[in-house]
């Protein structure tokens, strides 16, 4: 049975208890709106832990001041739902009081050098108050394994930076990318889209999808992929793109020649949504 919980000391004792009986636990963290994406993190968990939470909370501290955090979709009953069909054990759903009961946290989880590239760039701050809520969320939960997905790929390997350089004991698993029939990756956000905007949303993943076919044909200049997907994008003035780039899939260093995986990211606004979108390109030897 699926339980709903508030309250942080709860949710310890729970997970305490979990591990008391010698269950793994695995921790699904979200911000609600769940959908198909989510639910494949919550699959993961559950095939993989014999006791599986997964968090909702809007964290204010990773929204910026001109973000959309007062508009941020929610429904909580519906997210309830999707944790129940999922075999859910705990939904932690705390109140921002709750969360940050001294007010706006004075400590602050920075992660040096992954965090000032791609999304960090254009939302300053925003990656500090991910690692900040999720640093506490591993706080409260204890030893455990930890589910993320791939889609937001620079959260990932902030996220498990920080876990690595804190020595915290979860496993940070990455889980792969689900998309909508016509290739737009699920995300929360796409529910803000008009469907005018909806309809081109999926150019994003088909630029990818040309930078990944020519890099199959034998293409390693990574300017030249990047100038692929801006070409593919180039067409639909709707599309504002904010980046696109080649970096290394673990360092998110910058690459030009790709002898290792590249994780070519972008993020792009169609009309006020922002929207990101990623491949990871693996030559073979
Ligand atoms: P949120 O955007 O709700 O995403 C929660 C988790 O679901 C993240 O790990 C995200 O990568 C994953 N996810 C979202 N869309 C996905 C898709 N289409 N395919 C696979 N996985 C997908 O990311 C956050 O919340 C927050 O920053 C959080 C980590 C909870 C910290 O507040």
């Amino acid at each position: 049975m699926t339980q709903l919980i508030t309250s942080t000391s709860q949710l310890r004792t729970e997970c305490d208890a979990a591990r008391a009986r010698g269950q793994v636990v695995g921790l699904v963290p979200t911000m609600g709106f769940l959908h198909d994406g989510h639910r494949s993190l919550m699959r993961i968990a559950r095939s993989e832990c014999d006791f599986v939470v997964v968090t909702i909370f809007v964290n204010p501290m990773q929204f910026g001041p001109n973000e959309d955090l007062d508009r941020y979709p929610r429904d909580l009953d519906g997210d309830v739902a999707a944790c129940v069909a999922e075999r859910v054990d705990f939904v932690f759903a705390p109140s921002v009081g709750e969360m940050y009961p001294r007010g706006p946290s004075a400590t602050v989880v920075h992660v040096d050098g992954l965090t000032d590239r791609l999304c960090g760039a254009s939302r300053p701050g925003h990656f500090d108050g991910v690692t900040t809520v999720v640093a506490k969320l591993f706080a409260i939960a204890g030893p455990c394994r930890a589910y993320f997905g791939r889609k937001d790929a620079q959260q990932l390997a902030v996220v498990a930076r920080m876990a690595a350089d804190l020595d915290v004991p979860v496993v940070v698993v990455g889980c792969p990318i689900v998309r909508e029939r016509d290739g737009l990756a699920l995300s929360s956000r796409n529910a803000y889209l008009s469907p005018e905007h909806r309809a081109i949303a999926p150019t994003l993943q088909r630029a990818l999808g040309e930078a990944e076919t020519a890099f199959e044909s034998g293409q390693r200049d990574a300017n030249q992929l990047v100038a692929i997907v801006r070409e593919a994008i180039s067409g639909h003035p709707a599309i504002d793109l904010d980046y696109v780039e080649c970096v290394d899939a673990e360092s998110l260093e910058p690459m030009e020649a790709i002898d290792r995986p590249v994780l070519v990211a972008l993020a792009a606004r169609i009309g006020a949504t922002r929207l990101i979108d990623n491949v990871v390109l693996t030559p073979t030897p």
